[in-house]
């Protein structure tokens, strides 16, 4: 029994193999039977719309079984009082799997501690979001399938942004050795001197092994990016008093972007990236991060419920 509660939960040769599987399903897109016996929970307690349906397609994809709740937030015992520990013994005695998402950023503690069947973390709060880590990974490594010397920046909500944390930490593990640059915009100071409210938590840059660079002016620095990870303002999650004017991409600086870049969002987006340039070749947010979505979900589940295990 194998959880995936956060990028550390699986080594390197597993990431890696994982990737390699999810290259050969979409190289042959037709539909295998490994979990025909097996059912998973989708427990989704905040909205969801890549990473749930990714999951779900995934499990049918493998000849598996779903059940879910419409809106775990409203519609499951949740709202009666009940703990999640409660709920994962309940889950458990129906399925094989827990694909779980909450906003209680400590719930995967709670996870680790009582489930006794492996439990996926489809993003936990403003903490992780592993899975999303891992199709950015493998977006990322196909684009520049090297990694090696990549500058690579990370841009917009670094405080919530759940996807960015588990790309980091993911991502060092090949940082080092590859000679990756990470910078990320904004710094933890602006230029007024003020702690800035969208920065990276000290514990996110604390399990980095590389040195980050902290910038508070994207301009400068566009030409020499490879790969360009926007993200949105958690408006759910804090307040927005004061970003207003946060750095968007848009057609007036896109000229600016190297012509071999490649520009990531995990989606949803808002006004950071303005949709006159979604048909920009070097925007992959919209078909192939999406898609990379559900396959890496397909090499996942087939990881830690059948190959894995053999
Ligand atoms: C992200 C999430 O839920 O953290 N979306 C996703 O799963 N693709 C990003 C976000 O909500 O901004």
């Amino acid at each position: 029994m194998k959880h995936f509660l956060s990028v550390s939960d699986l080594s390197k040769q597993e990431i890696e193999k994982i990737l390699n599987w999810a290259t050969q399903i979409e190289q042959q897109w037709d539909h295998c039977r490994s979990l025909n016996n097996k059912c998973i929970a989708t427990f989704f307690a905040e909205p969801s719309t890549r990473t749930r349906f990714s999951f779900e397609r995934a499990m049918h994809w493998l000849g598996g079984r779903v059940i879910t709740a419409a809106d775990a937030s409203t519609s499951s015992s949740l709202t009666k009082g009940e703990s999640l520990k409660d709920t994962f013994r309940t889950l458990e005695q129906y399925a094989d799997a827990i694909v779980m998402r909450h906003n209680d950023e400590n719930w995967p503690e709670i996870a680790r501690k009582y489930a006794n069947i492996p439990v996926i973390n489809a993003g936990s709060g403003s903490g992780e979001h592993p899975t999303q880590a891992l199709l950015d990974l493998h977006t990322i490594k196909q684009l520049r399938p090297t990694l090696d010397n990549a500058k690579i920046m990370f841009c917009g909500d670094l405080t919530k942004g759940r996807t960015v944390h588990s790309l980091l930490e993911l991502l060092q593990m090949y940082a080092p050795e590859k000679n990756i640059e990470i910078y990320l915009c904004p710094a933890k100071i602006d230029h007024k001197n003020k702690s800035h409210s969208l920065s990276l938590p000290e514990k996110y840059e604390n399990i980095c092994n590389f040195e980050i660079i902290h910038l508070n002016k994207v301009n400068d620095i566009l030409p020499e990016i490879d790969i360009f990870y926007m993200t949105r303002i958690q408006k759910e999650r804090q307040c927005c008093d004061g970003i207003i004017d946060f750095f968007r991409l848009n057609k007036d600086n896109i000229g600016k972007v190297k012509p071999n870049a490649a520009i990531l969002h995990p989606l949803p987006r808002n006004e950071e990236i303005s949709e006159d340039i979604d048909d920009d070749p070097r925007a992959a947010y919209h078909e192939r991060q999406v898609r990379n979505g559900l396959y890496i979900r397909v090499a996942l589940l087939d990881h830690l419920l059948y190959r894995g295990i053999k």
